[in-house]
């Protein structure tokens, strides 16, 4: 059967596309040599040749035979008079990177358990252990059980809104779920670029692996330049590799300055007083209490737009308004509006927020 042969980093970018042309078969991805994938093509594929393959050849290959709906079916027989309630119910997957949740009584079996994984999940690398999130920089300790390639490197590539971002779980803080926020970031910039007449400055000093930039920065004539940063070197790594693939042949930014620093200690730099549009407040167990140290980073002469996310007590988000007020007039700037959303499904004592507001410096 025709398979279309893609690098495996690619997979997803490909099935999306085939499976948007009507053009793949559901008898599912199988593995190839090469840390390649095969996605099954139906007969109104185009010919293996056609531009549309974009070099990737087409291969004829046995399809992915039936196989278990889950993977808890490819244990070792011995490992099957075990109840479904004794092995983990969840997992996440980033890039390639399966990470799950290993309870004691499951530790002596957690290697079958990831190559049962493997097997059923012909995208996964490597399966890690996730034994929680630690230290001041929020990042998850991993431990790897079992790679498909030898590789135990944690270090993978996700597409998030068609982009690729670099990312490593263990070594940096990334959630896939305010993908949608990046999204909305997008519209109130465009928003205030249209209100402002003119392209923007941008600040996000705890960038992470910076995936709230791709989209800013691939907008026309929306970005003039960024100033961004995080307190992770591991973070700062791969923030730097993601700016060189993003900002790659695209029109020069200016500034463009990338920094491992406290954000708290921007506003001792020169150049960075007075210098940016929109500010990215994204720290959100302290975002509120960062506000007043960040504010001497706007442009004061020009309007601003301040958007953020913080975790706040339920009983004490009525306040939240009134603080971001109060670090704004601190600064000698007036908030216009100010909004304070729930993101829903954080935990019933507390509240994940986003908030934004254009501030007037008068
Ligand atoms: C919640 S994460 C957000 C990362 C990224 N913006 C995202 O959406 O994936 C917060 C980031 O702030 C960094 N960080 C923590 N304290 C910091 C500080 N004082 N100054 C700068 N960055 C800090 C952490 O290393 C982490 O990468």
């Amino acid at each position: 059967m025709r398979h279309l042969s893609v690098p495996s980093h690619e997979t997803e970018r490909w099935l999306a596309f085939c499976r948007a042309k009507g053009w793949l078969d559901g008898t599912g991805v199988v593995a190839l040599e090469g840390d390649r994938r095969g996605l099954p093509l139906t007969e109104a594929a185009p010919s293996d040749a056609a531009d549309v393959w974009q070099g990737n050849a087409v291969v004829d290959v046995e399809p992915r035979a039936k196989g278990p709906a889950h993977w808890r079916e490819r244990l070792p027989q011995e490992l099957h008079h075990l109840p479904s309630t004794f092995w983990p119910s969840a997992y996440e997957i980033q890039g390639d990177v399966l990470m799950v949740k290993v309870e004691p009584e499951v530790e002596p079996h957690e290697t079958a358990m990831a190559r049962a994984m493997l097997e059923q999940l012909p995208n996964v690398r490597l399966v890690c252990a996730d034994d929680g999130v630690e230290g001041e920089f929020r990042v998850r300790q991993l431990r790897p059980l079992l790679s498909s390639d030898g590789s135990m490197s944690t270090r993978t590539q996700i597409r998030e809104h068609g982009v690729s971002i670099w990312v490593d779980p263990s070594k940096v803080y990334f959630s896939a779920r305010l993908s949608t926020q990046r999204l909305e970031t997008l519209e109130a910039m465009k928003r205030f670029r249209k209100s402002l007449g003119r392209r923007l400055v941008v600040a996000d000093p705890y960038a992470g692996v910076g995936p709230s930039l791709p989209l800013l920065l691939a907008e026309p004539d929306l970005v003039q330049g960024y100033l961004v940063g995080d307190l992770n070197p591991e973070a700062v790594e791969l923030l730097s590799l993601n700016l060189d693939h993003w900002v790659r042949g695209a029109s020069v930014f200016a500034p463009a300055t990338v920094v491992c620093e406290d954000a708290l200690n921007w506003n001792q730099r020169p150049e960075f007083l007075g210098s940016t549009d929109v500010l990215l407040v994204n720290l959100p167990h302290n975002s509120l209490d960062h506000l007043s140290g960040l504010m001497p980073l706007f442009r004061q002469l020009d309007r601003s737009l301040l958007r953020g996310w913080a975790i706040v007590e339920r009983t004490l988000l009525s306040a939240c308004p009134q603080r971001i007020h109060d670090a704004v007039s601190e600064a000698n700037g007036r908030c216009e509006d100010v909004s304070v959303e729930e993101i829903k499904g954080f935990s019933s004592t507390r509240c994940f927020v986003v908030f934004q507001t254009i501030i007037a410096w008068d």
